[in-house]
């Protein structure tokens, strides 16, 4: 049978290292392959040899049954082949077509035209019902419409081959939904979609086949039809997942004391809007709501990271009203930042200093003021067993690591603070959900340990599963707050949404 694409035996290599380990796979027109397996399986690495980003060590790629090899991008793409890539490449000053176009702009003697290109942008986004704003500056569009202008550049130039790779990592759960609809009509409409993801629920809808990797092998390729979530689960896995363990019943102390927190916006309306909130020894707090609604601000406020206008933060009663970050973290603050590429980690430095970063003003760590190497080192590998984070030598860049990888590595070092205060911002992003499960147990520990945790997270569920307590942010408000028992999905989502205790919405529910 002829394919339209067919990878056969695709092995890469870094060193020593089988990335890819003979991975096969195949796709037909109209169809979407999905791509699942733990973190460091392959998934990505697959991706970047089909667009041209990296050589292959040995395999064959065809389309159509023709032996093909890309140069780079542009020879995949030329050849009908198009990749939306995690972290959104568009240049902000820009307009929606500019960066549509570019590459390709319509011209008449060798000028752009303008009108033009914003024509046809407007007539793909009818035909494929996604919408944008052709003149808006791609600067000023959320998340979610920044990846509509991806797929819509993708489909510009021409691709009947269309890789996603985890693209509803950033979304809201509102737009899952629509980006699960436009691949689902995308196909229909004759393209054919790689779709890479660890969110199972969101393979069940969309894909006809899934091909399951683990350790650069593929262990499984099935129909959708064939297959259901707790098997693809033990599949990617290799195990049964746990029962979280149960929460110590716990009344702390007042931890995080914050009061009347203002920041202004910058038109009238205020980003943070007289916001109170205690989070308590011994508990977790949750934040629920859709994202833009002042949560970021809230988390850079309280980590030192944004200046406030009014009100005051206090941490186990020092306050921390113009304390550097610094100071913040003396004072038993640890954050998992909601953007692991911005303040997490700088890709070129090594595992080891990543891991280190912030430690070496720890005394444990700094006797006689150097850093005692073997002690870090051995906490580092013990992080890297727990967590089973796949790295192959401490000395590596953090960049190699794969995306989930080194969120891992992020989560270990803050928790291995030991602080009595972590933010968790959307702590499991891109990981699997093996080590989604290590993730929740560790954050359910630390809190039976009498810490404190504020989690904010755009996935429900995990809010819903961790939580203690769940605050409702709603245009920089906190709306409600919920205990663990009387929160539902539905009433959550009506709160997010504006809307008042008896269900009604009283306001439009916001895009972004
Ligand atoms: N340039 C590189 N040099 C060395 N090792 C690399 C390089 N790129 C990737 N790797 C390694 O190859 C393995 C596979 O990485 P890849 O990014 O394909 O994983 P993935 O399946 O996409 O994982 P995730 O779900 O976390 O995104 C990882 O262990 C990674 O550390
Ligand atoms: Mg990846």
């Amino acid at each position: 049978m002829t394919y339209r694409l067919e990878m056969k035996e695709m092995t890469k290599k870094y060193g020593e290292f089988l990335a890819n380990d003979g991975i096969s796979i195949h796709l037909n027109k109209g169809e979407v392959l999905a791509i699942v397996g733990e973190n460091g399986a392959g998934k990505t690495t697959l991706m970047r040899m089909l667009y041209g980003l990296e050589q292959p060590t040995s395999g064959q790629i065809k389309l159509n049954g023709k032996n093909v090899k890309f140069s780079g991008p542009l020879d995949a793409i030329e050849h009908g082949i198009g990749m939306v890539h995690q972290h959104f490449m568009l240049f902000s000053d820009f307009t929606v077509t500019e960066n549509i176009v570019i590459g390709h702009e319509p011209k008449r003697n060798g000028f752009f035209k303008r009108t033009a290109a914003a024509e046809k942008v407007q007539e793909l986004s009818e035909q494929y019902k996604i919408q944008v704003n052709p003149l808006k500056k791609a600067g000023d569009c959320s998340i979610g419409e920044q990846q509509r202008i991806e797929i819509l550049k993708v489909l510009y130039q021409g691709a009947d081959i269309i890789i996603l790779d985890e693209p509803t990592a950033v979304l809201t759960p509102i737009e899952v939904e629509e980006l699960l609809k436009t691949i689902r009509f995308l196909a229909e409409q004759g393209k054919s979609i790689i779709l890479i993801t660890h969110k199972l629920p969101e393979v069940m809808k969309v894909a006809d086949q899934i091909t399951v990797l683990r350790n650069g092998r593929v262990t499984g390729n099935v129909l959708k039809e064939q297959t259901n979530i707790d098997q693809l689960a033990t599949m990617m896995v290799g195990r049964e997942l746990q029962q979280l363990t149960d929460r110590i019943q716990l009344d702390g102390e007042p931890l995080l004391e914050i009061n009347d927190l203002t920041i202004g916006g910058k038109d009238a309306k205020p980003i943070l809007d007289h916001l109170s909130l205690t989070v308590h020894r011994g508990e977790i707090v949750g934040i629920a709501g859709v994202s833009g609604n002042g949560q970021s601000e809230l988390i850079q406020a309280i980590s030192g990271l944004r200046k406030i206008d009014k009100g005051s933060i206090r941490l186990g009663g020092t306050t921390l009203m113009g304390k550097s970050v610094a100071f913040r973290r003396s004072a038993g603050l640890a954050h998992i930042p909601e953007d692991r590429y911005l303040w997490g980690a700088a890709k070129d430095a090594t595992i080891e200093e990543t891991g280190l970063m912030g430690f070496y003003k720890q005394k444990r760590f700094n006797k006689y003021s150097f850093i005692r190497k073997s002690g870090f080192r051995k906490l580092l590998r013990g992080w890297i067993d727990r967590f089973e984070i796949k790295a192959t030598s401490l000395d590596d860049q953090s960049g190699n690591l794969s995306g989930g990888n080194l969120q891992k590595l992020i989560v270990a070092r803050e928790l291995g603070f030991e602080t009595d205060f972590l933010i968790a911002a959307e702590p499991t992003r891109g990981v699997d959900i093996g080590a989604m499960e290590y993730i929740h147990e560790a954050i359910i520990e630390k809190r039976n340990n009498g810490d404190g945790i504020l989690l904010v997270s755009s996935e429900l569920s995990e809010i819903l599963t961790l939580s203690d307590r769940i605050a409702v942010m709603y245009e920089g408000k906190i709306v409600d707050i919920l205990d663990r028992n009387e929160a539902t999905e539905e009433r959550l989502s009506v709160l997010m949404a504006g809307g008042n205790e008896n269900g009604s919405s009283t306001k439009t529910t916001t895009t972004a």
